[in-house]
């Protein structure tokens, strides 16, 4: 008997483009577990921030990576990350790691680390993981990218509804411009805008996309 390859779906966008609720729902209708990267990446800033490490403070940064266990695994479907077998679990989202986020991703060694246990999930399953890069670093062999957009007028009025002040054009910035896995468009990846979409219409968008890509037992 053949087992059936594990594959990757690479969902990349900016701040509140609906790329976290799109890779949930597809991962849902697939059958597949969701991996949400950018956790990883509040997580280590959320530990930073409680050892009162300055995150522009790159050595500092790096020792804390090397004192910390990092797991990440997952529950039902969804991805879940501990720090020292701590799960953050809201004080991900809040306001502070908002604004810290950005600098810690931005450091390479914090990203290498990050990266291997993103790859670490296809070793005993498939999945739908959203990020930054999933589709340019993380996965870059993976024919099933998309790159979810919204207008920048549609992002802020979502961020608000979700009861964050986050200043989504700063991250997207930090996160554009920065040397290492900036958020681009990855080669092979197509756009979806889902500024005009309802939720639904996004993911029955999403899979169209998907079967141009290849993916194999769509329902
Ligand atoms: O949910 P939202 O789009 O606001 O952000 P997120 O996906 O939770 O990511 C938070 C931050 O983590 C981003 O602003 C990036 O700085 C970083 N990140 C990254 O660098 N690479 C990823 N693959 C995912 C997130």
């Amino acid at each position: 008997m053949t087992a059936t390859p594990r594959f990757a779906i690479a969902i990349d966008g900016p701040a509140a483009s609906g790329k976290s609720t799109l890779a949930r729902k597809l991962a849902e209708r697939l059958g597949l577990v969701m991996v949400n990267s950018g956790a990883m990446y509040r997580a280590v800033t959320w530990k930073a921030l409680r050892e009162n490490i300055d995150p522009s403070d790159t050595a500092a940064v790096i020792d804390l990576l090397n004192r910390i266990d990092i797991h990440c695994g997952e529950e039902g479907m969804t991805s879940t990350c501990t720090i020292d077998g701590v799960d953050p679990g809201d004080e991900l989202r809040s306001e502070t790691i908002n604004s810290n986020v950005s600098a810690i991703s931005a450091i390479p060694e914090v990203r290498d680390k990050l990266v291997a246990l993103q790859r670490g999930y296809l070793d005993h399953t498939s999945i739908v993981m959203e990020g930054r890069d999933i589709g340019s670093v993380v996965f870059p062999d993976t024919p099933y990218k998309i790159y979810v957009d919204a207008s920048e007028e549609v992002r802020a009025a979502r961020r608000i509804a979700d009861g964050e002040v986050d200043s989504v054009a700063k991250r997207d910035a930090a996160d554009s411009e920065r040397a290492t896995a900036p958020l681009k468009i990855a080669d092979g990846a197509v756009v979806l805008d889902t500024s005009h979409h309802s939720i639904e219409s996004g993911v029955d968008a999403a899979i169209e996309i998907l079967k141009q890509q290849g993916l194999p037992t769509l329902p």
